[in-house]
């Protein structure tokens, strides 16, 4: 990536500047989610795998890690697709079972019916046109083959001040969701196979500084920015940790796995009590 203008830094979108530091960008729960949707999705060496959304290739990368399955993953900001193509070989993997492209949910290169499990993290929330992705998501995907998606949700009606700072730092609006939204998948024609819930741990503000000064010091490809530049960057990163921390303390997530199951069964009536 070309260097960025002291100027620009702060103008840049929040995938571009999360491109620019190369940060993991991990779907919430990081490998524990990651460790989670591998297991309930049942996934071997022989499976092949798509992530949407790949940003740096965090999950892909973690996948393929775990199972050694064929993971291919996609995203449509180049710089990121770029990150992620380099870390293949710095986490020492095999390029002929991991590769990253340039692509878009809405319109996926792939065949029909090609793909056992489809990672998703929280990348539905960036998709202009869900239903359009969903409905890619499902041809390219294998019947009985799942879907995996990290939905964060808000736990009651958030403030309207909060939902402003966050889509100030993301540059979009988000759409608020909650718990009951991402219960019925019957419009989709896709079943929800496994969901489990989750909370945040809320961050100090001196764990945010911490964090933030370690992680920006320890880029070497940020070396290209002065000292001055470099505060630039750290300040932008540190006022969206910040806003995010307050957000996501009003949110829960879950870990969700739908199946494309061409059979409609039907109703459970003594189901189990998950607690
Ligand atoms: C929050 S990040 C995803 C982070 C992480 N991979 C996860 O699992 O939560 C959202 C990513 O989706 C990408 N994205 C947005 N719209 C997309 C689209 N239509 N097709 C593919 N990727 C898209 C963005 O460029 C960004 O890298």
């Amino acid at each position: 990536m070309k260097k960025v203008k002291k100027e620009d830094l702060d103008k840049l979108s929040y995938t571009d500047f999360v491109s620019l530091i190369c940060e993991e960008n991990r779907p919430s729960g990081g490998k524990f989610t990651i460790r989670e949707i591998a297991k309930n999705s049942f996934i071997t060496k022989d499976s092949k795998v798509l992530e949407i959304g790949c940003t740096n290739g965090f999950s892909s990368l973690e996948i393929n890690k775990l199972t050694n399955c064929t993971v291919i993953g996609i995203d449509i900001n180049e710089n990121s697709v770029d990150n992620a193509k380099k870390r293949i070989a710095e986490n020492g993997l095999d390029s002929s079972r991991i590769s990253f492209e340039v692509g878009n949910a809405e319109e996926l290169q792939f065949s029909d019916n090609e793909f056992d499990l489809i990672i998703c993290g929280n990348a539905m929330s960036f998709v202009s046109n869900k239903s359009k992705a969903i409905e890619e998501l499902k041809r390219v995907l294998k019947p009985n083959g799942f879907i995996s998606i990290v939905p964060i949700w808000y736990k009651d009606i958030p403030d309207k001040n909060i939902i402003d700072k966050v889509n100030d730092e993301l540059g979009f609006q988000i759409n608020c969701t909650f718990e009951q939204d991402w219960n019925n998948y019957n419009k989709w024609n896709l079943e929800l196979y496994y969901k489990k819930d989750y909370s945040f741990v809320k961050r100090a503000k001196a764990d945010i500084e911490r964090y933030v000064d370690n992680m920006i010091d320890n880029k070497p490809h940020l070396d290209i920015y002065n000292e001055e530049e470099k505060k630039v960057i750290k300040n932008r990163w540190e006022r969206t940790m910040e806003v995010f921390n307050d957000n996501l303390s009003l949110t829960n997530f879950s870990i969700i796995l739908l199946r494309k199951n061409l059979v409609k069964e039907e109703e459970e009536l003594f189901i189990i009590n998950q607690n």
